[in-house]
C-alpha cells in the first residue's frame, strides 16, 4: 500500500473558450488507486505539461482523444513505483508513462516504460531524451531532410523541440535561424546554443525583413511550431526544393476558429517546396535509436538543454499557461515529488 491514504488529482473543470484561466482546472482529493492484476502504483515526480494537452480540452476528433469533463488530466510523467502487481516492476524502480496529473496513480505494467536514474536525470524523460526530443530528431532529420550548407529555420525556438531542432541543424552542418518571443530566448539561442541567429518576433516589425537580414540566401528547411504570421513570412522566403515540417501550430491552439488571411501557398508552386505533418508517434519503431542518439549528444555536450520548473502538483495549471504566454525557457515541467529510492 502506498504511504498516504490520499491523492490530490486534477480534473478538467470546465471546457475553455480561447485562453485556458484556473476555472478550466479543478484540485480534488481522491483515494489512492487500488490495483488490478498486472497494475503498478506510481508516485510522481515530474509532470510534463505539453501544447497538445490543449487540444484535448476541446470536445473535438483528433489524434489525441478529448479528455472527458470532471475526469482526471492525464500527461507524460516520470515516477516511482510505490507497488507493483507486475513482474517486470518493483517498489523503487524509475518509470516513465502516460498518467493522470496526480500525485499517485496506477498504470497496466505494459504501460509504463523503466528508465535508468544513473543515466540522465530523470526529469530529461519527459524533454531532451523524451517526446519533445524524438519529435526535434524525427521531424528534423526524417521530415526536414537537411543538408549540410542548408538554411534551417525553426519557430518557438528556444522551446522544447525547437532547441533540440536547431541544435540538430547545427550538428548536420546547417545554418541556424530561430524565431523565439524574447531577447533574453534569442540570447540564448545564439549564445547557448549555437544558432547562427534569432529573431525575437514580438519586437520585429516584418518577420520577411527580419529574414532577409539574417538568412539572404532563403530558407531550404522550415520546422514550423507555430503556424500564424511567422509561417506565412517564412513561406515567402523559402528556395526551389525547400521542405517543411509542419510539427505544431501553437499560435492557433486557443482560436475557435482558424483566422484566414494573405494566403501563402502560391509559393509552392514557384518553389516545388515540400510541406509534411508529422507525428511523433509515427516513428515508435525507431524510438530507441533516437533517444540513445540523443543521450549521445548530451553527454558530448553537442545538446545542451534547459528545464524549467515549477514546484508542487498544484503549480501544474500556471505551468501549462506558460506554454502561451510565458517566458519559460526549455522544456516546462511540474516537479511534484522528490524521489524516495536511492
Ligand atoms: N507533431 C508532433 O508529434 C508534436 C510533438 C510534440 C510537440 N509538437 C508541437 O511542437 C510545438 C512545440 O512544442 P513544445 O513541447 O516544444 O513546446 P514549447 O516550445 O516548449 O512551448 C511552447 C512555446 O511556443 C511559443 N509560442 C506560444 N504561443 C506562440 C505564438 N502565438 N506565436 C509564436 N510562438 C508562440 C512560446 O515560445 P516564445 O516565447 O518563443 O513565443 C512557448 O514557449 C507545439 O506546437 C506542439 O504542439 C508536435
Amino acid at each position: 500500500m502506498a504511504e498516504t491514504a490520499t491523492n490530490r488529482v486534477f480534473l478538467l473543470a470546465e471546457r475553455p473558450d480561447g485562453v485556458p484561466d484556473a476555472d478550466t482546472f479543478e484540485l480534488v482529493e481522491r483515494d489512492v488507486p487500488e490495483l488490478s492484476d498486472g497494475d503498478v502504483l506510481v508516485r510522481t515526480l515530474y509532470l510534463s505539461v505539453d501544447p497538445y494537452m490543449r487540444g484535448r480540452m476541446r470536445d473535438r476528433e483528433s489524434y489525441a482523444d478529448p479528455w472527458a469533463l470532471d475526469e482526471p488530466l492525464e500527461g507524460g510523467v516520470v515516477g516511482e513505483v510505490v507497488e507493483s502487481n507486475h513482474a517486470a516492476f518493483e517498489r523503487g524502480d524509475a518509470v516513465v508513462g502516460n498518467l493522470q496529473w496526480a500525485e499517485y496513480a496506477a498504470a497496466a505494467g505494459e504501460d509504463l516504460r523503466p528508465v535508468d536514474p544513473d543515466l540522465a536525470p530523470l526529469s530529461t524523460h519527459l524533454g531532451v531524451l523524451g517526446m519533445p526530443g524524438r519529435t526535434a530528431y524525427f521531424g528534423l532529420l526524417r521530415v526536414g531532410d537537411p543538408e549540410p550548407g542548408d538554411t534551417v529555420v525553426v519557430s518557438a525556438a528556444s522551446g522544447a523541440v525547437g532547441s533540440v531542432v536547431g541544435q540538430l541543424a547545427r550538428i548536420a552542418g546547417c545554418r541556424v535561424v530561430g524565431f523565439a518571443g524574447s531577447d533574453e530566448k534569442a540570447t540564448y539561442l545564439t549564445d547557448e546554443l549555437g544558432f547562427d541567429a534569432a529573431i525575437n518576433y514580438e519586437t520585429a516589425d516584418d518577420y520577411a525583413a527580419a529574414l532577409d537580414d539574417v538568412a539572404p540566401g532563403g530558407v531550404d528547411v522550415y520546422f514550423d511550431n507555430v503556424g500564424g504570421p511567422i509561417t506565412d513570412a517564412v513561406f515567402t522566403r523559402l528556395n526551389e526544393g525547400a521542405r517543411v515540417a509542419v510539427c505544431g501550430q501553437i499560435s492557433l491552439y486557443n482560436e475557435e476558429s482558424v483566422p484566414t488571411g494573405p494566403r501563402k501557398l502560391g509559393t509552392l508552386i514557384q518553389t516545388r517546396a515540400r510541406v509534411e505533418g508529422f507525428l511523433v508517434g509515427d516513428f515508435a519503431s525507431d524510438f530507441e535509436t533516437a533517444t540513445r542518439r540523443l543521450g549521445e549528444w548530451v553527454d558530448a555536450g553537442e545538446i545542451r538543454y534547459r528545464e524549467t520548473i515549477a514546484e508542487g502538483l498544484e503549480s501544474a495549471p500556471d505551468a501549462f499557461l506558460a506554454l502561451f504566454e510565458g517566458d519559460k525557457i526549455g522544456k516546462q515541467l511540474v516537479k511534484v515529488a522528490d524521489r524516495a529510492a536511492e
